[in-house]
Formats: C-alpha cells, structure tokens, sequence
C-alpha cells in the first residue's frame, strides 16, 4: 500500500493526532490494519471493532492486539449482542474521532452512549449505505459532529466501489462456488458504482448479464452500456447467479424466490443483509447447509443457494478477502487524510455530512501515479487561461 505508506511517514513526522483517541468499526481485515497502524503512528491511540459480524479475521485481530497504542475487539461470526458490545468497548475509549463502515459506531453513540458525544471532533465514513443514514440524521438535525461522507469522493467511488467491489464479489463468488461465470445470467440488481462494475467484470468473464433497476436513468445507461435491462420479476426466471448491491431491502423476496430456476445462487454486495429476504427462506424453506459460505435452501423442490447468509459476499464467505489492497490503498489513504483533517479543522465545522476536500482527493490521486511511475501532463498558462474565459470567439 504506497500511498498510504507515504502518508505514514508524513504522519510519523507530524503526529496529527497526538494525545487524541480514534475509535473505529470498519471491516478487520489485512488492508485495514494497515489504515490502523497508520493512523497509530500518527500518535492515535485506536479502538477498533467490526462492522459486519461475518467479516473479521481473527488472525488480523489478534495481531491488531499486539500493537502498541491499538486495541481490536472483533471477533469472526460474533452474535448480535457480541457485534454491539464490542462497540460498546470502542466506545468506553471516550474517542474524540470516529472512523465508520456503515454507520453503526455513530448510530449507537448518538441512541446508547449520548454522554460521549461532547468530546467527539468529528468523524469519516467509508460506504454508501452509511452516507445514506447519515444524510438522514443530519435532515432531522440529529447529527451533532460534522463527518466527511469518504464514500462519496471520485477517488472512492471510481476505484473502491466499482472496481473493488467489482472484481472483489465475483472472485468470492467463484471461489465460494467453484461455478463457471461464462455462458451464465449474471443478475445485477442496482447499477451504481457498485453495480456497474459488477455488470462490466461479469460481462468481461463471459457472462450474460442482466441489469435491474428503480432509476430509470441508470437503467437506460445499463441498456446503452450493452446490458439486459428488466424487473427483477422477470430476471428471476432466467438468472443463474445472482447480486444484489443496491443499499436497500427486501430486493429479491417471497415473490422472486418462487419464480427462480433450480439451483440458482444468490448473493448481496451491498452494505447489509436486508438485500435478500433471508427471513422468508429461514421460513418457509428447508436448509441442508452444503458447505461454509454457502446455505441451501429447499422451497417447493427447487434448491436456491445463497451464500455468506446474504451478507457481503466480497467479504463474509470464509475465503472472501475484501477489495484488492490496490484499491484499499487508496479508499484508506483518504480515511487518513480525512481523519487528519477532522483533527485539525473539526471543532470548526457543526454537526453535518461534508464532502472530502478537493486537494485530499487530488494528493491520493497523486500519490497513486507517483506510486505507478506514471506522469500525466500539466497545462500551460494559455490553457488555464482559455479555459478560464467565456469570450473566446468562434
Ligand atoms: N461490497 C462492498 O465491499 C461494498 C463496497 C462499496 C459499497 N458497498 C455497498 O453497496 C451498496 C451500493 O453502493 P453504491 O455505491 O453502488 O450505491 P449507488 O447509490 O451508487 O447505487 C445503488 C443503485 O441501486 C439502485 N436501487 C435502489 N433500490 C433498488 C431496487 N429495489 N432494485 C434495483 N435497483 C435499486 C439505485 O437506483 C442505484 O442506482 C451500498 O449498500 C454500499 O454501502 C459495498
């Protein structure tokens, strides 16, 4: 990771966040021990959990554990009260910033741990789904610190989100199944960052692949991007392998579970595991667990797999290891700014979702090309000045 590896030494110089405790719930896994021990050399002390009861490595937590100023409390397929008290423990830390993966951290010091809230600066969050929730406490005037909406930036969105995601997903899925991707229906549900990339990666592998959609904008560029564009009513028909990652609920339910081929696999991309109804299956159909990261379930003879029990297939199936650490350099290179930025500037900020700031996004992307010996060119001053004018003539 060379961006973030450079931003180490800056830190180390520096010591942005001397005297000052960082608590975080993003997914513990290799890459984000990395963003850890960054931000630890910078002179935070961290408190880390998880952010998805299926997505710790255990090895990764134990090492987290062994590092000086660190303390780690996940744990791989913890229960629900095991998840939130292990949150609790970040919290009892009394952080002064938090670094978030889907809100969870800042939802339970706002609902459970309100008492903390006056020493937070602000904090950073890393997805989709966790902007979502944050925009909607900030429009209810709920949220009382000021947090950089990190998802939302070029250079989380254009890499993280569809080359991460996309290429991340497929390689659990194929691992996970052993299954031929060529000559399949690929189903992506939702063509976002996400869901674009998906789309493109399936495709390059020789699948067939339909898109679904409720925005009728992105549904005519999944058409014009050369995809299958129709209701998930209809895909369910002819899909044989299944994503969903569209940040909402109930995407693939009773009515689609029905209307499914024999032996179709379903999986979610997407932040939480309300994207497949796995209710209604635990319901109304038979289980026969098959093998780790995959459950099969038996709904009027036909069998329908889904894997890593509906959550984040890239990284809750037992061999799922998360986006490459290529992009990951970059998605933490800008959590680590952002943090440093939060130490320096939060107190002024109120309680709010922020974008990244512009030279952030510019010094990763920066790094990046340095980091890949490629130079780019610069513009020349008749350039900066042609396209700052308006009366240029014909
Ligand atoms: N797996 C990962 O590692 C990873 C990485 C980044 C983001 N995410 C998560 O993936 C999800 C999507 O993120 P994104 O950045 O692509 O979001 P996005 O907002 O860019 O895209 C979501 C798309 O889903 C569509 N959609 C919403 N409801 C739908 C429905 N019922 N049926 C079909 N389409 C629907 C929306 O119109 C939108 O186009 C979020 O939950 C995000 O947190 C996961």
């Amino acid at each position: 990771m060379p961006v973030l590896a450079s931003i180490k030494k800056q830190f180390v110089k520096e010591k942005p966040f001397s005297g000052m405790t960082i608590g975080m719930a993003l997914h513990v896994e290799a890459k984000t021990a990395n963003l850890v021990t960054t931000l630890a050399a910078g002179g935070a002390e961290v408190h880390i959990t998880g952010c998805n009861p299926l997505s710790t490595q255990d090895d990764v937590a134990a090492a987290l554990n062994k590092v000086k100023g660190v303390n780690c409390y996940a744990k791989r397929a913890c229960t629900v009260d095991e998840y939130y008290a292990a949150i609790d423990s970040v919290l009892d830390a009394s952080p002064s910033i938090t670094i978030d993966d889907g809100m969870d951290l800042i939802h339970y010091l706002h609902t459970k741990r309100r008492d903390l809230l006056k020493n937070i600066i602000g904090g950073c969050e890393e997805t989709t789904t966790g902007i979502h929730r944050l925009r909607a406490m900030s429009a209810e005037g709920k949220l009382k610190f000021p947090v950089i909406a990190v998802n939302d930036t070029p250079m989380k969105r254009y890499f993280d989100n569809v080359h991460g995601t996309g290429e991340s997903a497929l390689t659990s899925i194929m691992i996970t199944t052993n299954t031929l991707i060529a000559g399949k229906y690929v189903v992506v549900a939702g063509y976002g960052f996400c869901g674009r990339g998906l789309a493109r990666k399936a495709h390059g592998l020789g699948a067939k692949v339909v898109v679904t959609e409720i925005d009728s904008r992105r549904a005519l560029e999944a058409h014009m991007d050369g995809f299958h564009v129709m209701p998930m009513d209809k895909a369910a028909e002819i899909g044989d392998i299944f994503i969903t990652t569209t940040g909402n609920t109930a995407v693939i339910s009773a009515r689609h579970f029905k209307r499914l081929k024999d032996g179709a696999i379903l999986s979610n991309a997407g932040h939480f595991n309300v994207e497949i109804d796995m209710d209604y299956l635990a319901e109304n159909a038979d289980k026969v667990i098959q093998r780790e990261g995959i459950e099969t379930f038996i709904l009027k003879g036909k069998r329908i797999h889904v894997l890593a029990e509906g959550r984040l297939v890239n990284l809750a199936t037992p061999k799922g290891m998360g986006h490459p650490i290529e992009v990951m350099d970059l998605s933490f290179a800008l959590q680590a700014l952002c943090a440093r930025y939060i130490a320096k500037n939060g107190k002024k900020l109120r309680g709010g979702v922020y974008d990244v700031p512009h030279d952030i996004d510019e010094q990763v992307a920066r790094l990046k090309l340095a980091s890949l010996n490629l130079s780019i060119d610069t513009m020349t001053k008749e350039q900066k000045d042609y396209l700052c004018s308006w009366d240029i003539g014909t």
